[in-house]
């Protein structure tokens, strides 16, 4: 890989040693996928960061480079969720001893200037990047979010990976900031009407078949923003798919060459029924409902908090969401609202990455096609997939 330079001196460890170790993983990323050179980024977001996940080790690994003056982010960079809610940890009925270690790691980043937002959907609380610029996120419904809503370029970075990018300002310029790599290559054709948690079942489909390639969709009604979020996060944990089309309506989808694609399925109404039917593993009722993934926009916190006005739930509810949008809730009542009902609103945590399997649940209710994926695998517990309406108790 040709670097300029800077680069060079920064490689060569001129820069201090954090900057020089966090050149080092970027090379040899860069070498690992033929990059050519380096990517000047706008904007970073940055996994790894719930205890469960990176345990000690990780831990350790992030206080080590935060202690450095020189592990500082140059752009602007957001944190993907953590394990806990960092407020409200102790009423949820997280341990101390877990608490205290996730605090230390969201210190360390903080130490480092990535911005302590813990949440999956930057892209709603300023992390906007623009049309076309380089960047390095991680989280990889946020990837599929950027790539195809906004029409930014990122690859599915690893934590570590999108650190260094954060700490150097650059990435390896190979995959998905190539305008040749971001051409359909599977058509799919949706035949139904879609609404609410159909699109996460449409994405865990098409997530399964396409892999880790680019599906370019033609559907039958025009899905809104909080669609799309619950589309890529589902392609992305079925599959592997950092980027999408839609025909009509995502800012790249004219220069997707779907003539060009080798394959195309036509998805019907029984396929996503199927889907929803399969991804629940149990038939019995919820006993916490847990909403927001990727965490919930202000829409959708007020349309929850709307659908349980007069109602009392029997079954728990976690809406899990950013600071930000609980402020904005907060304001406008909607939070008040969920509470009234019996209900929580959750922030910088989720369903996957807190460590949900030791608070003594054991049917957890998502209207996520990602949650459902990963709950029984990651927290061993088990899941019903449905609209909220449906998944409601009331007392
Ligand atoms: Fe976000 Fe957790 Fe879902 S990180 S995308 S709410 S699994």
């Amino acid at each position: 890989m040709q670097l300029t330079q800077k680069e060079e001196k920064m490689y060569q460890g001129e820069y201090g040693e954090t900057i020089r170790k966090s050149m080092e993983i970027l090379v040899a990323l860069g070498d690992i996928y033929d990059a050519q050179e380096l990517v000047d980024i706008t904007s970073a977001q940055v996994s790894g960061v719930s205890y469960k996940t990176i345990g000690d080790a990780g831990m350790e690994y992030l206080e080590d480079l935060a202690r450095d003056p020189q592990a500082k982010t140059k752009i602007p960079s957001t944190l993907n969720p953590a394990g806990v809610d960092l407020d409200r940890w102790e009423e949820l009925g997280f341990s101390p001893e877990f608490t205290h270690r996730q605090q230390r790691i969201v210190e360390a980043y903080g130490k480092m200037d990535v911005m302590t937002t813990c949440t999956c959907t930057p892209y709603l609380i300023g992390n906007v990047p623009l049309q076309g610029s380089h960047i390095a996120w991680s989280e990889s419904s946020a990837v599929a979010y950027a790539n195809s809503v906004l029409g930014a370029r990122t690859n599915r970075e690893g934590g570590p990976g999108a650190l260094a990018a954060a700490i150097c300002g650059k990435t390896p310029c190979y995959g998905f900031h190539l305008e040749e790599n971001r051409r359909a290559n599977l058509l799919v054709d949706v035949e139904c009407e879609l609404q609410g948690a159909d699109y996460g079942a449409l994405g865990y489909l098409v997530g399964q078949t396409v892999g880790d390639g680019i599906p370019y969709f033609t559907l039958s009604n025009r899905p809104v923003v909080d669609n799309l979020k619950g589309l890529g996060a589902a392609l992305a944990s079925s599959g592997a798919v950092a980027l999408y089309h839609i025909e009509g309506l995502t800012p790249e989808y004219q220069n997707a060459h779907p003539e060009e694609a080798e394959d195309k399925i036509t998805v019907t109404w029984d396929d996503i029924q199927e889907v929803r039917e399969n991804l629940s593993t149990s038939s019995e009722k919820a006993d916490l409902i847990c909403l927001g993934c990727p965490h919930a926009s202000l829409e959708e916190i007020r349309d929850i908090a709307e659908t349980l006005q007069g109602k009392k739930l029997k079954n728990e509810l976690w809406l899990c969401t950013s600071i930000n949008m609980k402020a904005a809730a907060e304001r406008m009542g909607y939070s008040q609202m969920i509470e009234q009902a019996g209900g929580k609103l959750v922030c910088d945590t989720c369903m996957v990455v807190s460590p949900i399997e030791e608070l003594g649940f054991e049917v957890i209710g998502v209207d996520s096609a990602k949650a459902a994926n990963y709950v029984p695998s990651m927290c061993g517990l088990e899941v019903v997939f449905d609209d909220f309406k449906n998944l409601i108790v009331e007392k």
